[in-house]
């Protein structure tokens, strides 16, 4: 059943007070609800209709009164009064057998909840959507040391706690954790004078791990009051971490749930790309305590109103914290391989999407990280002052309530004055735009004529121009800039911007910073690319340009089978002894472009891609890189050494470049190197990199016997090494690498992170998982299948592995086909995989 935006309807009552009570039990647990209805007067529909999922229902009363109501799909109906009414209600659930991870469920022996979008519905009969919101007192009953909710702590006794959320909040936010925890505790002022509780949750053995994420929310609190003047507003927060988890973490009000790969950390055990990321992803849980709690969603089309939002605000204090140069490159490489490559394929969606089967297959790159490059883009074309008034309006308008990217949008008409009628297209235009441009010259005067477009996508054939914000640059021939920053306003489908009194014919530097989500089609020769790289002040151009030397030395080499360059070798390695240079930059400019952004720039191209071909030519590139750079690796790899190990940018930089280099200087020295420091190591960045760089010579098979055997009772770092293996494996072993490893005692599918560390690896491993056999086709069709009957949620994100099957040749696409077939036909098939890989074969 398809749900439409355009049907939205507010629900019939308003919610006055919901008191849940919880009788924890692993397989009986009781859930009694109180609630006090009222009508609501803006709605006309007053159906009263209560979502609810796998549950009993024991017993319901109306002010008192039992009744018997009837029970539909997907919940409830009752004939109620027409005033205020009380609704009881008594159900019961089973936490042990719920392996889909949505609702309450049990992990390791303690309770957990995952309720966004729709799992409140699995806990009890509730009218679970986001425009109702509710002030909610829970009791939580269970013989567990901690059991803790939403809200202030009011009261605590021998097997029971009772918390109070004085913020209306809708019922996606709710949270209950029961079990067996140790708190790593601290405390934050506000800039009003309001002291909170901090706590980080974990298992008993984690609780060394929870110092950075700590100072981590200490920043993100400081951060929000002084970036968007947004402070705490309850008395305590905590932070729970929890080993099966769906996603990454969830922003409950008060109470947020972390994955536990993403809040645990230790030098031995995480590397310096989890430090990052963790930080992130405690700043974007934390930021959406204003953007997405205090304010939230009218319905879940308007989820990038919080995701995009949120995603954008944990973007730039990253960039505060580290460095905004290395975040932004980081940024598009993802925006890239994630959300480009949505674009291009079967499942294109617009931002905030028009229709839907199953919500939870919309927490998509394009919400997120498109979503972010709206609200970018919003900024840069409106400027910081009024970004920030119009931010001020928004959080002031809208407290309270749950609203809509037209309320968004409307805050910063307001605060501007400015219409944004056409810049709304961003959220309802799927694909990435195509912006050609064309330079002309004539006596001093510089035209660059842009040109866009939008391919179709699904469900969308005529596109309209966007509004698209240009950064440009001009650099003199002799090197020198002279034309700073300008952002370019394009609204037209084709639009010219002159630059006058110019001496030489300068060269532009366009789309700096990546000021808009699109595909820039420019001509340009690698010289030019070498003179941009090598004086271009914007660091995202400069490595961007790199990175294009990069791609067009690789499709060369695929398509003609040419060899690279010298200019481009050369020009790689001026860039790697620059040491005015961050080493973090460099480390990224030696970076080759990925298996599967080549496989869809060979298409773009008209080429059909070779994923063998691909592989080798890429590899073929690492030797000669490795050989043309043989005079600076051992010395460079020396300089980065870094002492104490910190998590910073600083240290993390260093240690990047070194790895980089290490794995090129490993294609030569046998090992030697990476084995020393493989055996040398204090820091899982250096374990870890180290045997990377083995396996990708194809050496490192005694250090993964040993990594095993060292690690084998930490299940983050054992993760690592199920990646590692199948992330490695040379194409014509992938599946059975994988295959191999899902057999090993540790794997388990009713684990996510496990999972994905030998699937998602899989997939991930372009020339693997499309060799010419077929087998890793197969192999992952099966374990879908299996999976889907114990985490939809999974299956469904992970059939996305096969969303670009129309760019292979007519055998691969047979095979293909088949296994979606063969997928679609599993009796019992979830709603979530059948939408997807429907979505995904309708290409
Ligand atoms: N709101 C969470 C976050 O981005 C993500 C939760 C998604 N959950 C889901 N079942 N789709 O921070
Ligand atoms: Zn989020």
């Amino acid at each position: 059943q398809t749900i439409y935006l355009k049907d939205y309807t507010p629900f019939g009552y308003r919610i006055e007070s919901v008191d849940l009570t919880f009788r924890l039990h692993p397989t009986a647990t009781r859930v009694i609800s109180k609630i006090v209805f009222a009508p609501n007067p803006e709605a006309t529909d007053k159906r009263f209709f209560l979502h609810g999922e796998e549950l009993e229902l024991i017993s319901a009363t109306v002010n008192g009164d039992p009744i018997t109501p009837r029970l539909v799909e997907g919940g409830l109906e009752a004939d109620v009064p027409e005033g205020p009414f009380i609704w009881e209600a008594e159900v019961e659930i089973s936490p042990q057998t719920n392996t889909a991870l949505e609702g309450l469920y049990m992990s390791n022996g303690m309770y957990s909840t995952q309720c966004e979008a729709e799992g409140f519905r699995k806990i009890t009969y509730y009218p679970d959507r986001p425009d109702v919101m509710a002030v909610f007192t829970v009791r939580v009953e269970g013989d567990l040391p901690v059991l803790l909710s939403n809200g202030n702590p009011v009261e605590r006794g021998a097997g029971f706690a009772v918390w109070h959320d004085p913020w209306p909040k809708p019922s996606y936010l709710f949270a209950l954790v029961a079990g067996e925890l140790i708190n790593h505790p601290d405390t934050f002022t506000t800039k009003s004078g309001r002291e909170v509780e901090l706590n980080i949750w974990v298992r008993p053995g984690d609780e060394d791990k929870c110092a950075f994420g700590m100072e981590a929310l200490k920043k993100s609190m400081k951060w929000d009051e002084d970036t968007y003047g947004r402070e705490y507003d309850l008395d305590i927060f905590n932070i729970v971490a929890v080993d099966d988890f769906n996603m990454g973490a969830m922003e409950n009000k008060g109470l947020n749930i972390f994955n536990s790969s993403c809040v645990l950390t230790s030098k031995e055990t995480s590397t310096d790309a989890n430090f990052e990321r963790i930080e992130g992803i405690i700043a974007h849980e934390y930021f959406h305590n204003w953007t997405g709690n205090r304010i939230t969603c009218r319905d879940w089309f308007q989820l990038c109103l919080k995701e995009g939002l949120t995603v954008y605000r944990d973007q730039m204090f990253s960039g505060d914290m580290r460095s905004h140069a290395v975040k932004r490159i980081e940024e598009v490489m993802i925006l890239r391989a994630r959300q480009f490559r949505e674009d291009n394929g079967p499942l294109a969606h617009p931002v905030r999407p028009e229709s839907f089967v199953e919500i939870n297959n919309f927490y998509t790159a394009t919400v997120y990280e498109k979503g972010a490059e709206i609200i970018g883009m919003l900024r840069r074309l409106i400027g910081d002052e009024a970004y920030r008034k119009g931010c001020d309006l928004y959080f002031d308008r809208h407290d309270g309530q749950a609203v809509t990217i037209e309320d968004w949008l409307k805050a910063f008409e307001d605060a501007t004055g400015r219409d944004l009628a056409q810049f709304k297209q961003w959220y309802s235009q799927a694909g990435t735009p195509r912006l050609k441009m064309e330079e002309s010259w004539d006596d001093g005067t510089l035209t660059l004529t842009f040109t866009q477009s939008t391919p179709p996508t699904p469900g969308q054939s005529g596109k309209k121009p966007q509004v698209i914000p240009i950064a440009v640059g001009l650099i003199s021939p002799n090197g020198d800039e002279v034309v700073p920053t300008t952002v370019l306003e394009m609204t037209e489908a084709q639009q010219s911007f002159t630059f006058e009194g110019l001496g030489a014919r300068p060269v532009a530097s366009v789309l700096r910073d990546f000021s808009a989500p699109v595909i820039l089609e420019r001509e340009i020769d690698n010289d030019t690319r070498a003179f941009l790289l090598a004086h271009d002040t914007d660091p995202f151009q400069k490595w961007e340009m790199g990175r294009a030397l990069a791609k067009d030395t690789l499709m060369s080499m695929i398509v003609k089978g040419t060899k690279p360059s010298f200019a481009y070798l050369d020009a790689i390695k001026s860039v790697l002894v620059d040491d005015g240079l961050d080493p973090a930059f460099r480390a990224l400019s030696l970076g080759l472009p990925a298996q599967d952004d080549l496989a869809q720039s060979l298409f773009d191209a008209g080429v059909t891609p070779d994923p063998q071909r691909i592989f080798e030519a890429r590899e073929e590139l690492r030797h000669l890189l490795s050989a043309h750079l043989r005079e600076v690796l051992p010395a460079l790899y020396k300089e980065n050494e870094t002492g104490a190990f910190v998590p910073d940018a600083e240290g993390s930089g260093k240690r990047s470049l070194r790895l980089a280099v290490l794995s090129l200087l490993s294609l030569r020295d046998e090992g030697v190197t990476a084995r020393a420091l493989y055996k040398r190591a204090d820091n899982m960045t250096e374990q870890a990199g180290a045997l990377q760089a083995l396996l990708s010579a194809g050496l490192g098979t005694e250090e993964l016997q040993a990594f095993e055997a060292q690690w084998k009772g930490d299940r983050l770092v054992m993760d690592k090494w199920f990646t590692m293996q199948v992330a490695s494996a040379v194409p014509e072993t992938a599946a059975q690498v994988a295959e191999t490893l899902s057999r090993h005692p540790a794997f388990t599918n009713k684990n996510p992170n496990r999972f994905r560390a030998v699937f998602g690896a899989l997939s991930a491993n372009h020339a693997g998982f499309h060799h010419e056999s077929g087998a890793a086709y197969r192999l992952l069709a099966d374990q879908l299948i299996t999976l889907d009957a114990i985490n939809p949620q999974i299956t469904a994100r992970m059939s996305g592995a096969f969303e670009t099957w129309k760019r292979y040749d007519a055998d691969r696409q047979d095979m293909i086909r088949a296994e979606l077939e063969r997928i679609l036909a599993t009796p019992g098939l979830s709603r979530d995989t059948t939408e997807m890989v429907s979505r995904i074969l309708a290409a």
